[in-house]
């Protein structure tokens, strides 16, 4: 496996690939990353899995400067599942200037994971859009844990006219049902015998939605109070449309249920898509 750190370099070796895949990650490897860079194969033969900790989608007091940073054992890991090449910019070749052009993201970055990490998708999708440009790929992975981000990449991508095909993967969860995740090393092992109850609170809603229920908010608040029984402080738990992350219409049926809540200092996120009955 090959591994590049500058973008002229990267220009220049990836000219001769006429099918480039990209799994943009933040490094920390896990199974879940693993999975994308398999699925990424059957969409491109060659894949290209960048590891940036992006400075640009963490806010004040995020855990920037902690965030897990385990480059050769991801390496290790990305090489045995495939991938042909690791492009691992530092901060002076993605920004050699502060970044002053961003992407100004549409109202759904405000909202949910938005409302409590402001500017996190700008910065998000600045630097995506930046990779893209880089990578130039034909195709793209990103994991469904990540909802609303992969919301907002298919829809810049869409707008913008970007030539590449967006792939979402499927969440990649432990056997308890907890999204796997490279936050999930802060957890205590107490906490971590207790993380997966988020899952299970998403799960309540989604088999009282698919069985007919429609009482979103009572939803909502079941959940949120199983959790806060646990020890948990609830950030939202909410169904939404999947095709516009807002507020379901009466006769909606592909629906998505989110939850982000904090578990000690660890804050989690997780979802799963529902399709309620006709
Ligand atoms: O999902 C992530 O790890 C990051 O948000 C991404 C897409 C690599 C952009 O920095």
């Amino acid at each position: 496996m090959e591994i590049i750190r500058t973008v002229a370099e990267l220009r220049d070796r990836l000219a001769r690939e006429p099918n480039v895949g990209c799994v943009p990650t933040m490094g920390n490897i896990h199974d879940g990353h693993l999975s994308l860079v398999r699925l990424g194969l059957t969409h491109s033969p060659f894949v290209v899995t960048t590891i940036f900790v992006n400075r640009l989608q963490f806010g004040q007091g995020e855990d920037f400067e902690s965030y897990p940073r385990t480059f050769e054992d991801d390496c290790a890991k990305l090489e045995a599942a495939g991938c042909a090449l690791v492009f691992h910019p530092d901060e002076r070749e993605m920004y050699p200037e502060p970044q002053v052009f961003s992407v100004d993201p549409p109202p759904v970055a405000n909202k949910l994971e938005g409302r409590f990490r402001p500017g996190h998708f700008r910065g998000m999708a600045t630097v995506v859009l930046k990779l893209f440009n880089i990578v130039q790929p034909k195709s793209a992975v990103f994991g469904k844990k990540d909802y609303q981000q992969i919301h907002i990449v298919r829809h810049m991508v869409d707008q913008l006219a970007l030539p590449v095909r967006i792939v979402a993967a499927e969440t990649y969860r432990a056997d308890d049902g907890l999204a796997l995740s490279s936050r999930n090393r802060y957890l205590s092992p107490t906490e971590r015998a207790e993380a997966a109850r988020l899952h299970e609170a998403l799960q309540q809603v989604r088999v009282a939605v698919e069985g007919g229920d429609r009482n979103f908010e009572a939803l909502e608040f079941a959940a949120d109070a199983l959790l806060a029984r646990h020890g948990w402080h609830v950030d939202y738990v909410v169904v939404r449309s999947r095709r516009t992350l807002t507020q379901p219409g009466p006769d909606e049926r592909d629906l998505v249920v989110l939850g982000a809540a904090k578990l000690g200092k660890t804050r989690l996120i997780d979802n799963l898509e529902i399709t309620a009955p006709a």
